[in-house]
């Protein structure tokens, strides 16, 4: 346990939500299981709300459709105010510092930060000069927890658990802080995870991570029952750097050609924004296999259930998935 994820009196015993490398198997349980609560009883009113009349701050230095949307309806949908904040429009866009801008947004008393930042580490470092809890909506190339929480859910509710799901993730794992995420929670939670992409877009010493290693795309998705595709994020490469993208479909994309290597139960998901055309190609996107918008949903319950546990609330549901 890092000293940033100290004990803290609530049902996960942390104070934030920084990393899926520093959750347990059963912290990620109670988060799954309050996520499927919430799911089936997104107006029940027979728990004790511990989110309601909370104030939210959203504090995001880059850009974000979903998950900023889904941290404001769930926020939302639990009764909380939420207060957004981005890089312009802000005094970061004057050069205040993050320490400072955090200090003084604490100063109004807010009961949780969401962070997102295109430095790593970053959520860490207000976790350990601020006292109220964090949740780190994505830093830079290191974690993106909650997109790891939503994507488990998914492979849960289809697959009716995660112990023993043969889970490839494909493409640019280099630069992705999803990639890194699922990696080490999948693992925690039993999974059997390969990755595949081409060489470059590999971080070097990958297996280190535990994960099979693939270079060639036909031979990888054979006997996968989740495929997980990422965004090549061009905002992330060194000018002249780019891949082309026709050549990436051709290679690295999943087409119907590959679909029809895969098992047919194969799951086919996608953090989004997807780049379509290059990582996959549309008739996969909006195809029978893909569960995008399946993960987009579930991304509120599990954003849902993070606030709720992370302000004191108790654990719901539990036993069976779904
Ligand atoms: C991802 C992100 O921003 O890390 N998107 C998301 O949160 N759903 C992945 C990406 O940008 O490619």
């Amino acid at each position: 346990m890092t000293p940033s994820q100290d004990r803290y009196n609530n049902a996960l015993g942390i104070r934030s939500v920084l990393s899926t490398e520093s959750l347990s198997a059963d912290q990620v349980r109670k988060i799954l299981d309050t996520a499927f609560f919430f799911k089936k009883n997104r107006r029940s009113k027979s728990f004790k709300n511990t989110v309601e009349g909370k104030t939210i701050v959203l504090f995001f230095f880059e850009a974000s459709t979903r998950t900023r949307v889904s941290f404001e309806l769930a926020a939302k949908r639990l009764g909380a105010t939420t207060v957004f904040l981005g890089n312009e429009g802000s005094s970061a866009g004057k050069g205040e510092t993050l320490y400072d801008t955090a200090r003084t947004l604490q100063a109004m008393e807010p009961d949780v930060i969401v962070l997102r930042h295109p430095s790593a580490g970053s959520p860490n470092f207000l976790n350990q000069v601020l006292h109220v809890p964090v949740i780190n909506a994505g830093d830079g190339f290191h974690e993106h927890p909650t997109q790891a929480l939503l994507d488990a859910m998914t492979i849960e509710e289809f697959k009716g658990g995660i112990r023993g799901q043969k889970v490839l993730i494909v493409g640019d794992i280099a630069h992705s802080r999803v990639a890194r995420s699922n990696i080490y929670l999948l693992k925690t939670m039993g999974a059997e995870v390969s990755v595949c992409g081409p060489p470059t877009l590999l971080p070097p010493r990958v297996e280190n991570m535990g994960v099979k290693v693939f270079y060639d795309l036909d031979k990888a998705v054979k006997d996968q029952d989740v495929i997980i595709l990422l965004r090549i994020q061009f905002e992330r490469f060194e000018a002249g750097q780019t891949p082309s993208r026709g050549e990436y479909l051709r290679f690295w994309g999943m087409t119907s050609r590959v679909a029809d290597l895969c098992k047919p139960e194969v799951l086919v998901m996608h953090p989004g924004p997807m780049n379509r055309g290059v990582e996959l190609s549309t008739e996969v996107a909006d195809g029978p296999r893909s569960v995008i918008l399946n993960q987009v949903s579930n991304g509120v319950d599990v954003r849902m259930a993070v606030l709720h546990l992370l302000t004191g609330g108790e654990v719901l549901g539990g036993g069976q998935p779904k």
